[in-house]
């Protein structure tokens, strides 16, 4: 068997935690690859809306195993208090979700050096969500970080001060005030409540659950652009959020990768800062959010909003090597007369295709083509009155992308989502 991955082709939030959701009944495991508690994947069935940040978008169904992956950073404080919200809500996490010993954690001075380095930055600021993420990777790739697995160690807690003395070296070069004594308590409940959990070696467990013929879907989180190595660098995360982050961040083999499912909004989001061609800054990018309701799930700061950027979504697609794309919120297109798609840009005076290396040492102007509007209210549509001009704007981007469009969502519900291509029965 193959594992596919499931992953986001903009700049984050493009409704990944809905669609793992609904998709989640064809497989028998879900496994989170990268970020960390940075995400918030929204889930909305039953009329219950339930955000999700570090585990797995699966839990909700009970038979299905849900994996937090080595790739993941875990914030044992933050994992806590998901658990305690699943709980209330009737769900039993303990029996379906493992954790991986490789998985790092985000001590509360990682959380402490993520606001000191943006305080430091000012107006350069990448925009983190500050909820450690950087200083954490940080610590991976310099081969200082804490694991999983080292929870389990006698001597955890001298390893925790070891690290957090370094830590407060480098607050103090930053001048920051902080009180680590009201971060503490709640991280170290949190690392009991892990302990309560199956942490295993989840590479393994993978790799014999294919031997096994059990299906896997791979949980990406933010998006493509805002990959470390590919995305708009310095204002991107600091993990893999492309297609080979599925390999690394569970220990999967590039050959045993089945389909690559990109995930894209009808239009495009950005939270935090960095270059973004095709923003609006105008009543239209305004009713843009108001319509998509584009505020952060996890810190709850207006996105910045904009027409489709089809030199963006190539490039993304391009680069993990996506089999099938699924069409997020064309709902929120619905009242617009016209709608622009950006098909090329002119960069320093040349008419280009690509996303260049850098989008702002030149002028960047994006060329727009015009398609008219659908006014048509699509969250109640149904799959045999998808409006005519709607087909006509996911045509042109199958065209342009060469890749077909599976899905398209018209309201954030499990129910407001069709299927155009059978992949859901
Ligand atoms: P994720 O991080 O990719 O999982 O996405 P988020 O949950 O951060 O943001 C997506 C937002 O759009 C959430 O509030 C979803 O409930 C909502 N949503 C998802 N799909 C649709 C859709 O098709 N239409 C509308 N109007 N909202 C949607
Ligand atoms: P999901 O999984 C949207 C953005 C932040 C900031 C940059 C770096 O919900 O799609 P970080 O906290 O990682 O240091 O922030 O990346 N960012 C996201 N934007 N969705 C996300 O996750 C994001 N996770 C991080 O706003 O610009
Ligand atoms: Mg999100």
């Amino acid at each position: 068997m193959k594992a596919d991955v499931l992953l986001g082709l903009q700049w984050g939030d493009e409704g990944k935690g809905k669609i793992v959701d609904v998709i989640a009944p064809k497989y028998d495991i879900i496994a989170r690859f990268q970020g960390g508690p940075n995400a918030g994947h929204t889930l909305e069935f039953n009329g219950l809306k339930h955000v999700l940040h570090l585990i797995p978008s699966g839990i909700f169904h009970e038979h299905i195993i849900n994996i937090i992956g080595n790739g993941v950073v875990i914030d044992p404080m933050v994992f806590k208090r998901e658990i305690l919200a699943l709980e209330k809500l009737g769900v039993n996490p303990r029996k379906n979700l493992f954790i991986s010993k490789r998985a790092h954690l985000i001590l509360p001075t990682h959380r402490l050096l993520d606001a000191a380095s943006e305080a430091a930055k000012g107006k350069e600021k990448i925009g983190s969500t500050l909820r450690g993420i950087g200083p954490a990777y940080m610590d991976k790739t310099g081969r200082n970080g804490l694991r999983i697995g080292d929870i389990f160690s006698p001597d955890f807690k001298k390893k925790y001060d070891f690290l957090t003395e370094k830590h407060k070296q480098l607050l103090a070069l930053y001048n920051f005030q902080y009180d680590l004594k009201e971060h503490e308590p709640s991280w170290f409940d949190g690392i009991e409540t892990i302990k309560q959990f199956k942490c295993i070696e989840s590479e393994k467990y993978l790799n014999d659950a294919f031997a096994e013929k059990k299906t896997i879907l791979a949980e990406g989180a933010q998006g493509s652009l805002l990959d470390i190595d590919f995305g708009s660098y310095p204002f991107v995360t600091s993990s893999n959020t492309v297609c080979a982050g599925a390999c690394t961040g569970l220990g999967i083999a590039p050959n045993s990768i089945g389909k690559v499912i990109g995930i894209f909004k009808a239009y495009c989001t950005r939270v935090g800062s960095g270059p973004f061609p095709t923003e609006l800054n105008d009543a239209t990018g305004e009713a843009l959010r108001k319509a998509g309701n584009e505020f952060g799930s996890t810190t709850g700061r207006p996105r910045r909003c904009g027409w489709l950027d089809l030199p963006a979504l190539r490039y993304a697609v391009t680069i993990s090597g996506v089999t099938e794309l699924i069409m997020m919120k064309a709902d929120v297109l619905s009242d617009l007369d016209t709608i622009k798609v950006c098909t090329h840009y002119n960069y320093n005076g040349e008419k280009i295709d690509f996303l260049p290396y850098d989008l702002t040492a030149f002028p960047l102007t994006p060329l727009y083509k015009d398609f008219k509007g659908w006014k048509t209210n699509l969250q109640k549509m149904s799959a045999d009155t998808i409006p005519a001009a709607l087909e006509n704007y996911i045509r042109f981007i199958e065209q342009e992308i060469k890749v077909p469009v599976s899905i398209i969502s018209v309201g954030p519900d499990r129910t407001q989502t069709f299927d155009r291509s059978g992949v859901l029965v």
